[in-house]
């Protein structure tokens, strides 16, 4: 059988120093940034357009088109900001890639700058992974050393300045209106859309804010052509996406491979659920996204047959539970999470996730009374829409679902005092 995987942002990861410039392009690298500087930009625009690309920072808006929105040339600046603060649970892609292949994302922005008209574009990376910091920094450093980056450096008198910025570590920052607020200087919270940040984002300027994988997507797709990246994929999910597969299975990692490919066809090359045990239930998209079981592993993985399937593809974080784990707290983990990180503007997230928190910690902990149930699921239904931004609707994904499909497993919390898994373990020990 011929492997399923399409290595093109990850082909040199196990490359010797693969992050430094000198290995970068010794693998090519860079040809692409030469090739677009030949084009006009808005022919990148039309290919990038033409390749279909989503953003793979989870809500799948086409890359091409997002840049198309930018309003004309008015002589101020426009800027292009990289969001970097992947913080989602079970989300662990941008992470190894910018530690593997900062060269990548940097020439992914250069193109992209040159594309929109950019001549400041930013790196906005979570302020918890300094070691990522100091690689971006080190790699920023390298292209400038080069004349990659700096004054003339997409020539004709084009400069191209890239800083690199660390947050302070909230997940609120990675919505990126938040993100924005938080570079000009301010406390990270959401702001209004529209204007979105095409029209008015960053100083009020018009930005384009692009996932770090969808800019490292933007080099192979500049230098082998829109046709290429639609032959993989389906036809409204084209190219591949990194894969990140967590949990309980024999070999976790990224699995770089085309959009539509299934959870069954990964966990065969990852060695599938770890031995003894069953898949109990996966996150397709990471915490956000409702809950799968052993009932969707043929469900292809692209944005829309996950749709269909009732969850969200979203930054295809897979998270493998298998039949040791407690449905219920998984669930109040994932809360505690959201509560904790609520920025507090809206009344449905930060009231919501507060009580969606003290409801499943006393089912939990066996306090639970029957209503308990109804309260939940009222509760997500008063933050699903009614919150400012994506955050109070993630939260109440993996509740609602697991409510649907475990509800036994609540139940038997509430009837038996506590978690059935912990007796359960006890009685081993009597
Ligand atoms: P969204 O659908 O509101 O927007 C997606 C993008 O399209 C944004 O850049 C937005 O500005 C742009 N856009 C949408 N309509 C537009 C229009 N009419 N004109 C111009 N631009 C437009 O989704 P949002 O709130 O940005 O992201 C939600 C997703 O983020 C979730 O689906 C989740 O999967 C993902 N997520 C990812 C995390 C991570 O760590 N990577 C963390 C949390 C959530």
């Amino acid at each position: 059988m011929t492997s399923p995987l399409t290595p093109v942002l990850s082909d040199t990861w196990d490359a010797d120093q693969s992050w430094t410039l000198e290995t970068y392009r010794a693998h090519g690298g860079y040809g692409a940034l030469a090739k677009a500087l030949d084009l006009e930009p808005a022919e990148i625009i039309q290919t990038v357009k033409d390749s279909g690309l989503r953003g793979r920072g989870g809500a799948g808006f086409p890359t091409g088109m997002k840049w198309g929105f930018l309003p004309p040339d008015d002589g101020g600046p426009r800027y292009l900001v990289v969001n970097a603060d992947e913080s989602e649970p079970g989300t662990c892609k941008d992470i190894p890639l910018m530690m593997a292949a900062p060269h990548s994302l940097i020439e992914g922005v250069a193109i992209t700058s040159y594309a929109i008209g950019c001549t400041h574009a930013f790196i906005y990376v979570r302020g918890e992974v300094v070691h990522v910091y100091r690689r971006l920094l080190n790699a920023v450093q390298e292209a400038y050393d080069a004349g990659l980056l700096g004054k003339n450096a997409l020539g004709e008198g084009v400069d191209l300045d890239v800083t690199v910025h660390a947050g302070a570590g909230a997940y609120i920052c990675g919505e990126e209106t938040a993100l924005l607020d938080s570079l000009e200087g301010r406390r990270g919270q959401p702001r209004l859309k529209p204007p979105f940040p095409a029209v008015a984002g960053l100083y009020a300027r018009p930005t384009v804010v692009n996932n770090v994988e969808s800019i490292a997507s933007v080099p192979a797709i500049v230098e082998r052509g829109a046709d290429w990246f639609t032959s993989m994929g389906t036809e409204k999910s084209a190219g591949f996406g990194l894969f990140s597969l967590s949990g309980h299975v024999v070999r976790p990692g990224q699995y770089e491979a085309p959009l539509g490919i299934t959870l069954r066809e990964l966990l065969d090359m990852a060695g599938g659920v770890r031995p003894g045990h069953e898949l109990k239930f996966w996150t397709p998209g990471g915490s956000s996204t409702p809950l799968f079981t052993a009932e969707h592993l043929d469900v292809p993985l692209d944005y829309e047959s996950v749709g269909a399937a009732g969850s969200m593809l979203g930054t295809r974080a897979l998270q493998i539970f298998d039949d040791s784990v407690c449905v219920v707290r998984a669930v109040a983990r994932w809360t505690e999470f959201y509560a904790h990180e609520s920025c507090g503007k809206c009344t449905p997230c930060r009231e919501g996730t507060f009580w969606l928190e003290q409801v499943l910690a006393r089912i939990e902990n066996g306090t639970g009374v029957p209503e308990d149930l109804d309260v939940l699921l009222d509760v997500c239904e008063n933050i699903l829409g009614r919150a400012f931004c994506a955050l109070g609707d993630g939260a109440t994904s993996p509740i609602t679902s697991s409510v649907q499909l475990f509800r036994e497993e609540y139940e038997a919390h509430i009837t038996g005092g506590g978690c059935p898994f912990d007796r359960a373990a006890a009685e081993l020990f009597e």
